[in-house]
């Protein structure tokens, strides 16, 4: 197979089609290009790989700013997560050149490839002013789950060195306009691997101290400053982190506590201080956290994770209850996926099957809360296959299943056009832990004291290659819908679900089918009882989630408070109100519920036609949605290839 480069070098702006309204006057060889990615039904693999790729050219050309080195509109921790897919998305480009000069016998020195390489270059720059353009002072003193996701942030980084570096070390003439000054075998790359691995260690052993046995019998605290939360995010990417840092982590033996700390000096390189690679210390804490999570009762009848569970009572006189037993029964999709990076990393390290095996039983769950039959390839309705038809017929959206419906991907909030900054962050981070779980070369690693012999490790990756497959089809449908989304200048929107409608009419004015779909009581996703959105709504000021002074006076000692200022809402949600214009009359609210209720009509609120421009639009945290979806197919299509 081979891949139309040149298409990388296409400004931003050239991409697509603009599908929510007329489109404008534009020359006829960009219609045709819009077609052959978008239009009908089929993604070919050409139209996915270019696809990621001016994804991946948006949130860096657009969102990202290089003179101050980071994605300014994000928040810390959307940050952090943005950096990851930037370094997956490297790694991604970095193994399909691999593949390319392995079947084509391509010239290293060929244009094309020297495009490819370019392109990494570039963007491995923004990794490493992202560097400092992170906020590594302020991360310190937020929650346990804001610091987890820079651990992850960076491992990823150095994963994508190494695998690149390996690839110039096979290809040396790849190499050749390197200046003859640098006086190295490796890669310029890799001199940057002891400065991500210290902001790894650095961020893991703060985060660590969020480990906690007095209540619940073990699992990470949510947030130092509130009445403790054991939820599911912050567990999760302890055990992702942790084995990331078993397996990842090249040992660090630079002994400064935070980057912010300017010395004109080398840092302090003691020869007593040290952490090694594959340190123990590393895989315990991930089996640790594992073992906990699995017998926290988290998940709920659907077998999904639930956010988290507080202490009832905790903090009342006389009562003495330590039992995680009051659990919120909110479902986001990121909680669904974090964990799956987790799995595979346990089972790569301890070469225990049940890992996988719970890794597939969750993304089968999670497959059938979207409303699809993954065993017939359908929707659960089955006249929600061609969605637009649907909609003409029945004049309504689809059911709500619990975490989408008609088989694509939602959280609660992407109807509701109600979603938070950190919510429009988490469908990007499940696509982003799945293709790591379902990435072909998943299981190539296996930590030698696995003890696997050759055979069953054979066995083991075709099965899981096999089942990687079978959600291919699901996947394809949520990738279409997603490119749908996207506006006149290749943005990305949040709501997934209406962009089908897009690629099912090829690109034409389908989405006027909205206005007059109305909102029915199965459509929209149910408040439940025990359930409190607060990633969406902000953290209730209630005796429940109240801040941990409150309660034990400052007996600990706290990290202080980080304001709102610069941006940074450690708490998560924002609980701001807002006033909108829904059927013609003006609804107060805070950010959820208010947008949406039963019997509405969906084209009154839907902006300029454009369902994703309500509440917060399009964001440098839905670019990095769209590009994580894609790059989701692109790789564990790989698995077919
Ligand atoms: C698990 O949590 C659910 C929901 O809070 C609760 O109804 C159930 O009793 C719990 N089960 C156990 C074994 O604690
Ligand atoms: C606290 O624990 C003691 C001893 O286990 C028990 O007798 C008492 O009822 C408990 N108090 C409350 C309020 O649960
Ligand atoms: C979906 O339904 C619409 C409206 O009935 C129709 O025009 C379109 O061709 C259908 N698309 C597919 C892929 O079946
Ligand atoms: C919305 O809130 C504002 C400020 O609190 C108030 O003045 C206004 O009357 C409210 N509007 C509606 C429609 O409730």
């Amino acid at each position: 197979m081979h891949l139309v480069w040149a298409v990388v070098t296409l400004s931003a702006t050239a991409v697509l089609a603009w599908p929510w309204a007329t489109p404008p006057q534009r020359p006829a060889h960009d219609e045709a290009r819009s077609c052959s990615s978008n239009c009908g039904s089929t993604l070919t693999d050409v139209s996915i790989f270019q696809d990621m790729l001016s994804a991946l050219h948006n949130l860096q050309d657009v969102y990202f700013q290089r003179w101050v080195g980071t994605w300014p509109k994000g928040i810390d921790w959307t940050r952090a997560v943005m950096a990851t897919h930037v370094a997956a998305a490297l790694r991604t480009i970095s193994d399909q050149l691999v593949r390319e000069l392995k079947s084509d016998n391509k010239k290293a020195d060929s244009h094309v490839t020297t495009t490819q390489l370019d392109t990494i270059s570039l963007y491995f720059t923004d990794l490493v002013a992202y560097y400092f353009g992170e906020d590594a002072f302020a991360i310190r003193n937020q929650a346990y789950d804001d610091m987890l996701w820079v651990v992850l942030g960076w491992l990823e980084s150095i994963q994508f060195v190494h695998n690149h570096g390996k690839l110039l070390a096979q290809y040396p003439s790849l190499r050749q306009s390197s200046p003859a000054a640098v006086d190295s075998n490796e890669w310029y790359g890799h001199r940057w691997i002891p400065a991500f691995a210290h902001r790894a260690r650095v961020f893991w052993e703060l985060a660590a101290k969020g480990w906690d046995t007095k209540l619940c019998g073990g699992g990470m605290i949510w947030n130092p400053r509130l009445l403790p939360y054991k939820n599911a995010i912050t567990n999760e990417l302890f055990i992702a982190a942790s084995i990331g840092m078993y397996l990842h982590f090249p040992g660090d033996e630079n002994d400064s506590p935070y980057t912010s700390n300017i010395k004109l000096e080398p840092p302090n390189i003691s020869p007593n201080f040290g952490w090694h690679a594959h340190d123990p210390v590393f895989g315990s804490a991930a089996q640790r956290g594992h073992d906990w999570l699995r017998s926290s009762n988290m998940t709920n009848d659907q077998g999904l994770y639930a956010d988290g569970f507080h202490v009832s009572g905790l903090g009342k006189e006389g009562n003495n209850n330590t039992r995680c037993d009051d659990r919120d029964e909110m479902v986001y999709t990121y909680n669904q996926g974090v964990i799956l990076s987790g799995l595979l990393g346990l089972f790569q390290a301890t070469g225990q099957e049940h890992y996988l095996h719970e890794g597939h039983a969750l993304i089968l769950n999670v497959i059938a809360a979207t409303g699809w039959d993954l065993t017939r390839n359908k929707p659960l309705e089955p006249r929600a296959e061609n969605l637009t038809f649907f909609l003409v017929r029945e004049g309504k959206l689809p059911r709500w299943h619990g975490l989408g419906r008609a088989g694509i991907l939602e959280d609660a909030c992407d109807m509701r056009g109600s979603c938070s900054q950190d919510a429009q962050t988490f469908k990007g981070i499940w696509m982003h832990h799945f293709a790591t779980f379902c990435a072909p070369d998943a299981l190539e690693f296996v930590h030698p004291r696995a003890g696997l012999d050759e055979q069953t490790l054979e066995r083991i990756r075709d099965e899981h290659a096999a089942q990687c497959k079978g959600y291919l089809p699901w996947l394809r449908r949520n990738a279409k819908a997603a490119l749908g989304t996207r506006d006149e200048n290749g943005l990305f929107g949040m709501w997934w679900t209406p962009g089908l409608l897009v690629a099912e009419s090829g690109g034409r004015d389908s989405v006027l089918l909205m206005e007059n779909v109305r909102v029915t009581d199965d459509a929209l996703p149910p408040r439940k009882e025990g359930e409190v959105d607060y990633r969406n709504e902000g953290v209730p000021q209630d005796e429940v989630w109240m801040e941990i002074g409150h309660v034990f006076g400052q007996e600990r000692e706290l990290p202080p408070v980080v304001g709102e200022e610069g941006g940074q809402r450690p708490l998560g949600g924002s609980g701001r109100q807002m006033t909108l214009m829904v059927n013609g009359e003006k609804r107060n609210g805070t950010w959820s519920g208010i947008l949406l209720r039963k019997d509405d009509v969906m084209g009154s609120i839907v902006f300029g036609r454009d369902p994703n421009v309500r509440g917060r639009g399009r964001t440098v945290e839905t670019q990095g949605g769209g590009l994580a979806v894609l790059r989701a197919l692109w790789v564990v299509s790989r698995n077919e290839a």
